[in-house]
């Protein structure tokens, strides 16, 4: 069974430049530091609650991971979710006739994994992780949501519901910026489908531009956005006062992805 996001993949040019942000200016733990040679990466995992970002650092020129830095730059690389059971997940999924990258899983970063191939997910990298018995202790909640672009909202929602059994429960129409957001619950995050409601928006360029993917941007819920601004202000970070967000009573500021090593940090706080 799914029952979390894992971790987002991370792809940066120096993880040690990466963790002067994520743990020196965040604040995060790192519960995983270490080489994986036969994927040539070193990957760091920093604990938020339930949910780990985890920085991939290319170590050779000869991988995917360091192709993808090459040709994208430091950006978000995969969206991983947590299973109890990966070799069941994998046989569900071939059922279905999804298109894998891994046949069979493998040790990785944060257990047995495997990854579905991205033509399967509208573009983007999708991980499934078994973690090891006790690995991961945090039932405290850690990104608010994840956003995914995609250029047809049903299609999309069948695709999700197919590979990772996600469902749109909720659904947000914000006014002016001509699209739908759809809200599928994973654990205590929202992974979002954003879709263009019409052929003239932004959204509807963007993907255009760029194709399908996630967003390289995952949301942090505070308690209290202004004292969390001038915290990160204190240590050298510009982010914008807090303003009203795309999700309803939310207000927002963002650290910019060159600021956050290639992902943004959206922090949001809800009038509740
Ligand atoms: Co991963």
């Amino acid at each position: 069974m799914i029952d979390r996001i894992h971790h987002v993949g991370v792809v940066v040019h120096d993880a040690d430049a990466a963790l002067g942000f994520f743990r020196d200016v965040m604040g995060l733990a790192v519960t995983e530091d270490r080489v994986v040679e036969e994927q040539g990466v070193r990957g760091v995992l920093l604990q938020l609650g339930e949910n780990e970002i985890e920085l991939l650092q290319p170590t050779r020129n000869d991988t995917g991971v360091a192709r993808f830095l090459e040709s994208r730059g430091q950006t978000l690389h995969h969206i991983c979710f947590n299973t109890d059971d990966v070799v069941g997940e994998l046989a569900r999924l071939k059922q279905a006739g999804v298109e894998l990258i891994d046949q069979e899983p493998r040790d990785g970063l944060a257990g047995r994994i495997a990854f579905v191939h991205p033509k399967s997910a509208h573009g983007v990298l999708i991980e499934f992780a078994q973690s090891p018995a006790g690995a991961h202790a945090s039932s405290a909640k850690g990104f608010d949501h994840l956003a995914v672009s995609v250029a047809d909202y049903a299609a999309a929602q069948a695709t999700w519901r197919k590979v990772v059994g996600l469902e749109v429960k909720g659904e947000v129409r914000p006014e002016g910026r001509g699209m739908v957001i759809g809200q599928m619950p994973c654990g205590q995050c929202v992974v979002e489908l954003l879709a263009p409601t019409g052929a003239d928006s932004q959204l509807a360029k963007r993907i255009d531009e760029q194709g399908e993917r996630a967003s390289s941007m995952v949301a942090i819920e505070v308690p209290d956005i202004a004292a969390e601004i001038a915290r990160y202000r204190a240590k050298g970070i510009t982010l914008l006062d807090a303003a009203p967000g795309p999700l309803p009573r939310s207000v927002t500021s963002t650290i910019s992805p060159e600021q956050g090593f290639g992902l943004a940090i959206q922090l949001i706080q809800f009038e509740r």
